[in-house]
């Protein structure tokens, strides 16, 4: 659901309380102020609604991520019975987990069964409250070169629309804990939308970035016109789509693409200190800042603004805020609860 389809049901959900409650929706209220100016009641009335709409918003995002489950669900740090992924638990507190995309023969082509392992796993540690962060790699030749051609080469258009092709790959960007992409070699087509999901991108050096579906007579299909565009811009997006070519990954990280270029043998290992990094700071605070980041892609800068604001207001509320700056003042490192 996009942020505005979000804002207007909330806002209807809004006036409708107020109705149970014997107020009135804050439109019909300025209408009966008629020794007022009508618009500039209308507009207080307006601009309290809409700021108890963030506050209504950004409590209930801070409730929601103090509801994760207590019981962590670890199966997928051990589990060996992945046909198409490998999965391990890792870092000094044990809090990062790496997503290793596993079908080296077909250059981590994104069949079914490898997007519903990975969809798996995401939701397992999605819900493992002993994760801070997620890896997500793959081979040094490929990332992943895309969705599987073969797989899907005899699709019809019908089974396409009827079948909804494609949408259960979106457990990435549904994922709310933040998730690293460590790119070696290949990221084309969907691998490429697949880094994209991502909340983060570290490139190896010998990384290549593409979209080739031009070339297979198909448009990208799992967010590369709309993600890429984002990313860097509609002149290189729209080269890059059209044409099918491929940027290697300083260009990569020149177009804000990805945020670093490693050396391939360490492009894992960093990726996993930036979780560890990550994972130094307050869950629960680092569930609302991605969010908060996400926001930018949802919506105008100004609703965006609210939605930034409120949340900061939020996370007032939270015992993790108290000690962060309670630990500021005493000069010590912060103890968070992640409550
Ligand atoms: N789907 C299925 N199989 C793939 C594949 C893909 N996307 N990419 C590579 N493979 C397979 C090859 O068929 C080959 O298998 P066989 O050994 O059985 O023939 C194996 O992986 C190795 O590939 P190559 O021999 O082609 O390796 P290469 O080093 O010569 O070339 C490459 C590497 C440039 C990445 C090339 O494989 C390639 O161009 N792959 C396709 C890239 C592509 O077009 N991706 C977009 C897919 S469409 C899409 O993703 C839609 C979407 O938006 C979701």
């Amino acid at each position: 659901m996009t942020y505005a389809l979000r804002i207007s049901g909330l806002r209807l959900f809004f006036d409708a309380v107020l109705v149970h409650h014997q107020f009135q929706p804050a439109s019909s209220i300025a209408r009966s102020h008629s020794t007022h100016s009508c618009s500039s009641v209308l507009i207080v009335l307006e601009m309290a609604n809409i700021a108890k709409l963030f506050t209504v918003r950004a409590q209930s995002l801070v409730q929601a991520a103090a509801r994760q489950p207590q019981v962590a669900t670890r199966f997928a740090s051990s589990n060996s019975s992945w046909e198409y992924i490998k999965t391990e638990v890792t870092g000094e507190k044990q809090n990062v987990a790496v997503i290793t995309l596993n079908r080296p023969k077909a250059l981590n082509a994104l069949c079914n069964g490898l997007m519903m392992e990975l969809s798996t796993a995401l939701k397992s540690y999605g819900k493992d409250k002993n994760i801070a962060a997620i890896v997500l790699t793959g081979s040094e030749k490929a990332f992943a070169a895309g969705a599987d051609i073969k797989e899907m080469a005899p699709n019809t258009y019908s089974q396409c629309i009827q079948g909804n092709f494609l949408n259960d790959w979106t457990e990435v960007a549904r994922t709310q804990k933040p998730i690293i992409a460590a790119v070696n070699g290949y990221a084309l087509g969907g691998g490429c939308e697949l880094a994209m999901m991502c909340d983060i991108i570290y490139a190896g050096e010998k990384a290549k970035f593409g979209q080739p579906e031009i070339a297979l007579g198909t448009i990208p299909g799992a967010g590369g016109t709309q993600r890429l565009t984002r990313a860097i811009g509609k002149s290189k997006a729209m080269e890059m789509c059209l044409t099918g070519n491929m940027i290697n990954a300083q260009e990569a990280e020149k177009v804000g693409l990805v945020s670093k270029v490693i050396p391939a043998d360490q492009l894992v290992a960093e990726a996993v200190k930036l979780g560890e990094k990550i994972g130094t700071h307050s869950s629960l605070i680092v569930q609302l800042c991605k969010e908060s980041v996400n926001t930018a892609y949802e919506t105008t800068l100004q609703e965006g603004l609210k939605f930034e604001r409120r949340t900061f207001h939020a996370t007032f509320s939270t015992a993790d805020r108290k000690e962060g700056m309670q630990a500021f003042v005493e000069k010590r490192p912060a103890k968070f609860t992640n409550e």
